[in-house]
């Protein structure tokens, strides 16, 4: 089968389109033929081993190979179809169309990917392309995990940093659903998208920080590694909730505090992709409440290409790579 293969970390040229062999079932796993892969700013992060969170960067390595890395089929992120199933599988059969995740195993970058039935794997919402359900499971998954922590109140003010990626997108559009008002922060060329999927106030970070508007929020959604802890925890209102998807350890440290003495809590829990939040998530999608904001599809000799754009920043939404089609 075609797959695009990393034997060493680096730039994007280290992604290279090769001919390997097509994985076979276990008792206990499914082989899905994949259509689309997400093309993730955590798939960069790990092709290049650069992070812009520093302190998982030895136990990650360990995992992941020292001098070079031991799975080189990126992709945590598919659509696809299921092409044969283990003789220990029940819930799936040959036909299904489905959409999920592939945890650390990764390999969506490829014709086909095998892995546990017990992975976070659901149908596919019936009103989206394959393209369009791979763009789903990283920012919808991680988005619902964090805001359903935060408890969210009708009315409440949400501020959402970074709300222009792939996370981002779907938590402006689950919080308009949790009926909150959403002010997204990120930069220009993002200002119409975030208006259009239902941000109600928008911060450029290019031009102002938010954090000295004077505003207070209930609750901030944290993409941005680089934000400063207590300005933002400074920008809660009373009984605020700070959600850290990126901490460094210093606020994560700090955090402890935080919500031990004051009225306030610090949310980093990472989430844990499960099944109920994928089904919850189509069928929040397929009652047209939530939608998958693709910006560019490329086809998988392109990922180099595809690597490129999330890297630039200059998208408007997810990057999608279309397989075997
Ligand atoms: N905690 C978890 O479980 C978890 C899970 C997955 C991912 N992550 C991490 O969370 C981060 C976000 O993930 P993602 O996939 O949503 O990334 P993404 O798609 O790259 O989105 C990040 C967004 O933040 C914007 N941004 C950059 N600097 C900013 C600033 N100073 N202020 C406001 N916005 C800024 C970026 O736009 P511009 O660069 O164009 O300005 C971009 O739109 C990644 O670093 C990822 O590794 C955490």
């Amino acid at each position: 089968m075609k797959a695009i293969v990393y034997e060493r970390y680096g730039s994007p040229d280290v992604l290279q389109l090769k001919e390997v062999e097509k994985p076979a079932p276990l008792n206990d796993e499914i082989l899905i033929k994949v259509h689309a892969a997400e093309a993730t700013k955590a798939d960069c992060e790990l092709r290049s081993f650069n992070f812009a969170v520093k302190w998982f960067w030895l136990p990650l390595r360990i995992a992941m190979g020292l001098r070079k890395p031991k799975r080189q089929i990126l992709g945590g992120y598919f659509a696809g179809e299921v092409e044969s199933v283990g003789k220990d599988v029940s819930r799936f059969k040959r036909g299904d169309q489905v959409f999920g995740s592939t945890k650390l195993r990764m390999g969506a970058y490829g014709e086909y990917v095998c892995l546990p039935h017990s992975y976070t794997i659901v149908p596919k919402p019936n009103n989206l392309s394959f393209e369009e359900a791979a763009a789903v499971p990283l920012g919808g998954l991680n988005a619902l995990h964090f805001l359903r922590k935060a408890n969210i109140r009708n009315g409440e003010k949400i501020l959402i940093n970074g709300a222009g990626g792939s996370i981002g997108t779907f938590a402006v559009q689950i919080a308009k659903v949790m009926d909150a008002e959403v002010t997204a922060v990120d930069s220009t060329i993002k200002e119409e998208m975030l208006r259009r999927i239902g941000a109600d106030y928008f911060f450029d970070y290019t031009k102002q920080k938010f954090t000295q508007s004077g505003e207070t929020y209930d609750v901030i959604f944290d993409m941005v590694a680089s934000s400063s802890y207590s300005e933002c925890v400074n920008a809660l209102k009373p009984k605020g909730r700070y959600l850290m998807a990126n901490p460094r350890m210093s606020d994560m440290l700090r955090s402890v505090f935080t919500s031990m003495f004051t009225d306030k809590t610090v949310i980093f829990v990472f989430a844990g992709e499960k099944e109920e939040e994928l089904l919850a998530l189509k069928k929040m999608i397929e009652e047209g409440k939530l939608k998958s904001i693709v910006d560019k599809i490329y086809p998988l000799e392109q990922a180099a290409e595809a690597h490129r754009r999330v890297e630039t920043e200059q998208r408007l939404g997810t990057i999608v790579i279309s397989v075997g089609n």
